[in-house]
């Protein structure tokens, strides 16, 4: 297992440090150690409020199952971020099955998440990013997600990126035995892209492939 990052000493001003590496990648297939700091990430960012469906970490092997998991299902690709070489975080993006010919032109963004030592610094904001240009390449028309209204910074980063909200959901999760209202989102992408996108460095790639 890799270890995170470790913040800079206190001592250290900012301005002489080097800026992280991230780095966002489609991948096929997960090694072992990316399978572990994947878990890792994903069950920090639960313990620390989840979003992404779960409440608690489930067990480790049944999360490494899920990860697997996603890895077989048609359809459906993942993209990890990593900074100076290790997992922070994930998205997911869900195109209809083929039968479901009405929506072809729409595709889904899910399951995002940044675990809470790697936020902050424009992981999330790559990881969309990422995923909207390959729904963009793939012809995908528009992107749809929802979000808990809890998740203040999720709604701040979709909002920011163009997603527009079209509806909520008084009901849409029970937490705690709570009921969360939830927002709905799409974007148009037959709109250009926004050019305006971070300039700081990033490497985007599929299994060390150009994407
Ligand atoms: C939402 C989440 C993915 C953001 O990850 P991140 O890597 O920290 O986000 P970024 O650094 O890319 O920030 C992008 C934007 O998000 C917003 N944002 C991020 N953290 C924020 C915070 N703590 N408070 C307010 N806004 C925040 C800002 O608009 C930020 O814009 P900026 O780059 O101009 O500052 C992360 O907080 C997370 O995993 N939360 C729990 C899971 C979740 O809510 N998932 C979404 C639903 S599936």
């Amino acid at each position: 297992m890799a270890t995170p990052p470790a913040p800079p000493p206190a001592s250290v001003p900012s301005s002489v440090l080097a800026p992280p590496i991230f780095s966002i990648a489609r991948v096929d297939k997960l090694k072992p150690a990316d399978l572990h700091d994947l878990g890792d990430a994903a069950e920090q960012a639960i313990r620390d409020g989840g979003g992404f469906g779960w409440l608690d970490a489930p067990p480790r092997d049944l999360m490494e199952r899920y990860w697997r998991g996603v890895l077989l299902i048609p359809d459906r690709s993942l993209f990890v971020g990593r900074l100076d070489g290790v997992i922070g975080g994930s998205v997911q993006l869900v195109r209809p099955p083929r039968n479901n010919e009405a929506q072809a032109h729409a595709a889904m963004i899910t399951t995002c998440f940044v675990a809470p030592w790697a936020r902050g610094r424009g992981l999330a904001r790559r990881l969309i990013q990422a995923a909207e240009a390959e729904a963009r390449v793939t012809g995908v028309q528009v992107l749809n997600l929802d979000v808990r209204a809890t998740q203040e910074p999720a709604v701040r980063l979709f909002e920011s990126l163009g997603f527009v909200c079209w509806g909520s959901h008084p009901y849409y999760a029970c937490v705690r035995g709570e009921a969360v209202v939830g927002r709905y989102y799409y974007k148009d992408l037959t709109e250009p892209a926004d050019l305006a996108s971070d300039s700081r460095p990033t490497t985007h790639h599929r299994d060390n492939r150009p994407l």
